[in-house]
Order: C-alpha cells, then structure tokens, then sequence
C-alpha cells in the first residue's frame, strides 16, 4: 500500500480542468435561470399591464363618448323644439322666424360648447344656423342622409379650415310623417381633447378607414389608413398580446402593448400604447434579483462543495498515515510478541535449569554425607543387633524385665533411624510447592541430625538451642539446602582449626534472623562466594563444587530474605559468620 505525501498541498492535488468546466456549466445555468426568470416575469407583468391598459383604454373611450353625447342630446333635443319644426314648415321665408331660430341655435351653442348648429331642409338648404353652417362634405352628407331615413347620423370629418369634426344630424320629424329634415349639431374635436387630462399612456381614435382621428398625442393625429404612416416599425404578438415597436419620437413609447376597444356608437375604435419599459425594467429587476439568488446559493453549495472535498482529502491522507502507522505498530507488536514468548521460554528454561542445579547441588551434598549417613545408620543397626541379641539372652534365662528393656531400646533406635531416613527422603524429593509457613528450629534441628555424623567425624561442638517454634516464610526443603551448606561449610572450613565450634543462633524478630558463626580460618575472599562455580575446595563430588552458596542466594531471594557472609574481627574470635534474614510468618501461626 502505497500512502499519499502527507505534505504535499492540497491546491496541486485540486483536479482544476474539471473545476473550470463546473464553473462555466453553472455560469450557463445562471444564466439561463435568469433569462427564464426575466421571460416569466415578463410574461406576468405584460397581463398586469394589459388588464391596466384595459381599464385605462375604457376609461378614455368613456370620456369621449360622454363628451359627444352632450352634443347627440342636443341635436335630438333641438330636432324636438316647436321654432325648428316651424322654421322647416315654413321653408325659411318668414323673415322673423328664420331670426328666432337663429337666436335659438346660437344661444344653445353657446351653452353647450357646439362649434356649429344648423336646421337644414329636406332638400339640403340651410334654413338658420349660428353663422359658421356646416358645408355637406362627404362625411357630413352620409349622417345628414341617415337623418333624413329617420336614424341619428353621426359623422366625423375635417372641415375646409382643416380642423376635425364631429358631427351628429337629428331628424325633424312631422307629427305622423316622415323625416322633413335635420338639425346637425358639429363639434370640434381639437377643442374635445384640450379638455381631456394628461394621460400616461397614448390613447388613440381610428375609424373605419384606420386613420386617427381623436388622440392625446399630437403627433398621432390624422395618421395611419391605408398607406398610411402610423409609425408601427414591427408588431408581433407576445403570450397574447400586441406589442408594438414604435418611431415616433420622444412622446410615443419605442416599445408598447398594442390594445383596442371598439366603439360602435361614434363608429371609432379606441386604442392604446402602454409603455413597455417599466415592465421590462421590473421583469429584469426580478431576474437580477433571482439571478443573484441563484448565484449566491451556487457560491455556497461551492465552498460547502470545496469544503468536502478537501475534509475527504484530509481524511483520507489520516488514514493513509493511521494505516501507516497501524501497520507498524503491528509489525513492532509482533515482534515483541516473538520477544516475550521467547523470554518466557528462557525463563522457563533458565527455571529449570535452576531447579536441576538446586537439585544436583541436594544430591552433591547428600553425595557428601553418604559415609556420615551410612555411619548413622550402621551405628544403630549393630546397636540394635546387640540389643536382640540380649534379649535372647535374657528370654532364655526368663528375665522377661531385661528383655522387654532391650526391646524398647531397639524400638527407640528404630524410631530414630525411620526419622532419619525420612528425613533424607524429604531432603531429596524435589520440592515444587510455593512459599509457605515453616518453622525454622525445627528446620535446624532436621538438619543437624542428618549432617550428624559429619559433624561427629570432624569433631566440632554445635552450640544451639531453640526454645520455641519460630515460624517464617520458605520451604522446608530448601531451607534445609541453606543450612545444611552453611554447616557443612563451616565444619569443612574448621578441619584444621584448633578450636571447632559452630554457634547457630535464632532471633525471633521482624525480620527472624539466623546467625550461622564459626571459629575457622574466615573466608578466603568474601567478595567472590556467591559467585557460581567460586570454591576453594578440591572439585569433586567429595568435596565442593562451588555451589552451595550461590544456589542459597538464590533459594533465600525467592522466599523474600536476605543472605550475606563476612569475617569475624579476630577480637571477636575471628571465623566467619553468616547472616540470613527472613519473613516472618503470620501471627495465627505463632498463635497455634
Ligand atoms: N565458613 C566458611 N569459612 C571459610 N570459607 C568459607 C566458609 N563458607 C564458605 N567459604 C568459602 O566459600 C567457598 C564457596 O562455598 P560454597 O558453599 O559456595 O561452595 P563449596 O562449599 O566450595 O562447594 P559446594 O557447596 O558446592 O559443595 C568455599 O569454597 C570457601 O572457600
Ligand atoms: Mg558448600
């Protein structure tokens, strides 16, 4: 497994073409976002603007034709009034009514705002007037021929002077007859718009023929119809709706919603240029609005983005090096592993092998004692002999007392050499039990009586005397080892000493102490006798090997105590002496 550099920085590792080419793809969704925002808002904003410009359209369309209907009613009103239908009866020769008449329409005129009133006859003539009588042109002449088929004629036309007009012909009706003739009632148009208020959007009149004719722009009026030059550069139609492109100069809008509403009664169509900039301006604020949105949430899904990708990274360079690093950590487990099993098995080896010299050291000091042992033992067997033997004696001269005497006597000596013989046996089984409570006088005393017959030969004196038991921690066996070294040393040492004397002394402290003292030359190098194999004596099974005191050391350390050697000052009667301590054992034990 092959880890990544831990220092090498991220930015290289960036795969950047792929980062360029997602910037772009969401710099092209952005933008289509927003071109989709802008057409919908668009869109929904046209239909306000229309249902607006509907209402504004009906708003101006009701303004006109209220404002003509005053002038219907009184071309109707007029058609009704008694001097009209006298001044047709009388055909415009009675000199008076042709005057009264005129006062009339002149006086009506004034109050009504009307350009020009006129009572015309059958046949066409003028029969009074207000003095500015409407000339029959084209346009006139249709609405006065509708008069005279008894319908209200409306007209509009442009008079000579050039001025629109409007115009509204009444039939004068005989009781009972048909039409006789007609009250024309004409109003100027460019007077009806001065009236009309300042209106936001370009509102416009067309007849039939397509040409305006009422308008509150001027600029407007009298264009269009065919071949005309209304100034419409290109209309199409968006979600529904007419919008124009327009040239016609600072008032009229370039860009507008195109509405129509038609209107019968005066034979005009009402239309409407809504300005289309503060809908495509609100549209776009809408969509720079959403864009920007749009842009701000990338911005953030792209650091959060970032942000990952580089958290995964790191994650993923710590587990490169915690796998790494784990890896070694096993490696040098499992190494330890083969070391500590290898230990062990030293341990248990070096233990073994601990135990066999423990036990070779046993049988090379039992080795020693075997003629001292065999002499022991000899010495009560022939005792034992004799002792039979004058019990036969006795029994055959029926001295039955003396018998029985030798027979206790020849119990007693077997006793002793059964506790003799069970202790060598316990000396040389090969004791494994862990540490427990032994009592040490009794160790000594076992001890004694097995090295006996050595100490005897060479013809020391032991002093000693142990009142009481005196428990510590060991094992009996191998305490035994300890001493019986410490003796056999020490009457090994005093061959050749004048005075042989071995004081063994027991103090029942904390720690118990054992003092092993003789009166031999001392130790020949007191630095060296623990050191394995260390002896002044000939090597041999007879002799030494150089053991005893280290395999002690080592018996005495793994019951917990202490065992050190040195010489006697000459004053104090020179020799060496041996000191071990030892843990006491528990009080419940001296208790019992
Ligand atoms: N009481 C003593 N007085 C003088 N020297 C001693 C005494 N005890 C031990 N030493 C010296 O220490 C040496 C080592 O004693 P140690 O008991 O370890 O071995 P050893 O007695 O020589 O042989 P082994 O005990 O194996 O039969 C002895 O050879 C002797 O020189
Ligand atoms: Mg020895």
């Amino acid at each position: 497994m092959t880890a990544p550099d831990p220092h090498q920085p991220i930015a290289a590792k960036a795969p950047a073409p792929r980062r360029a080419g997602l910037a772009v793809v969401f710099a092209l969704a952005a933008a289509v976002f927003g071109a989709a925002v802008y057409e919908f808002a668009y869109r929904a904003e046209l239909d306000q603007a229309a249902a607006r410009g509907r209402s504004d359209l009906a708003l101006a369309s009701d303004r006109l034709t209220t404002g003509l209907q005053r002038y219907r009613e009184l071309a109707v009103f007029l058609a009704d009034h008694p001097t009209t239908l006298t001044t047709i009866l009388e055909g415009g020769n009675a000199r008076s009514q042709v005057e009264a008449a005129d006062a009339l329409l002149l006086s009506m005129a004034d109050k009504t705002g009307a350009k020009s009133i006129s009572i015309v006859s059958r046949k066409g003539y003028v029969l009074a007037d207000t003095g500015d009588a409407i000339r029959l042109s084209s346009g006139a002449t249709v609405a006065f021929k509708r008069a005279l088929d008894g319908a209200l004629g409306v007209a509009h036309y442009v008079d000579d002077a050039g001025r629109r007009r409007f115009m509204f012909a009444a039939p004068v009706f005989y009781p009972g007859g048909a039409s006789r003739g007609a009250v024309l009632v004409s109003v100027d148009v460019g007077e009806l718009e001065w009236s009309w208020p300042t209106d936001p959007s370009a509102t416009y009149f067309t007849d039939r023929a397509g040409v305006v004719f009422v308008a509150n722009r001027g600029e407007l009026v009298l264009r269009g119809g065919i071949g005309g030059d209304l100034p419409v550069i290109r209309a199409r139609i968006t979600s529904g709706h007419e919008v124009f492109d327009l040239d016609a100069g600072p008032y009229i809008p370039a860009r507008a919603l195109h509405l129509t509403q038609s209107l019968p009664v005066i034979e005009l169509t009402g239309e409407l240029l809504l300005d289309l900039a503060p809908v495509r301006a609100l549209a776009r604020l809408q969509s720079g609005f959403a864009t920007a949105l749009f842009l701000t949430f990338g911005a953030f899904a792209w650091v959060a983005m970032e942000r990952r990708r580089t958290l995964a990274e790191a994650n993923s360079r710590l587990e490169a090096r915690v796998a790494k690093r784990t890896h070694a950590l096993e490696a040098a487990n499992r190494e330890l592993k083969r070391e500590i099993t290898e230990r062990e098995e030293t341990e248990a080896r070096l233990k073994r092998a601990q135990a066999d010299l423990v036990q070779a050291g046993k049988l090379s000091a039992l080795g020693e004692m075997s003629a001292g042992i065999s002499h022991e033992l000899n010495q009560p067997l022939m005792a034992i002999r004799s002792f039979a033997e004058n019990a036969q004696a006795f029994l055959e001269r029926e001295r039955a007392d003396e018998a029985a005497q030798n027979l206790g006597r020849i119990s007693e000596l077997a006793r002793r050499m059964g506790r003799i013989i069970k202790n060598l046996r316990a000396f040389a089984r090969q004791e494994n039990e862990a540490i427990t409570d032994v009592d040490l006088c009794a160790v000594i005393d076992a001890t004694l009586e097995m090295t006996g017959a050595k100490i005897a030969a060479a013809g020391v004196t032991v002093e000693w005397t142990c009142v009481a038991p005196v428990w510590v921690r060991g094992g009996d066996v191998r305490l035994q080892q300890v001493v019986m070294n410490l003796v056999s040393n020490a009457v090994d040492a005093m061959g050749d000493s004048p005075q042989k004397t071995l004081m063994i002394e027991v103090t029942d402290g904390d720690p118990v102490s054992l003092v092993v003292t003789d009166t031999g030359p001392g130790i020949a190098d007191p630095d060296k006798m623990f050191d394995p194999f260390y002896t002044t004596k000939e090597v041999g099974a007879a002799q030494g090997m150089g053991l005893g005191l280290s395999i002690s050391y080592g018996l005495i350390q793994s019951f917990g105590g202490k065992i050190k050697g040195a010489n006697r000052p000459a004053r104090s009667g020179g020799g060496a002496q041996f000191t071990i301590e030892l843990t006491r054992a528990g009080r419940e034990n001296e208790a019992a």
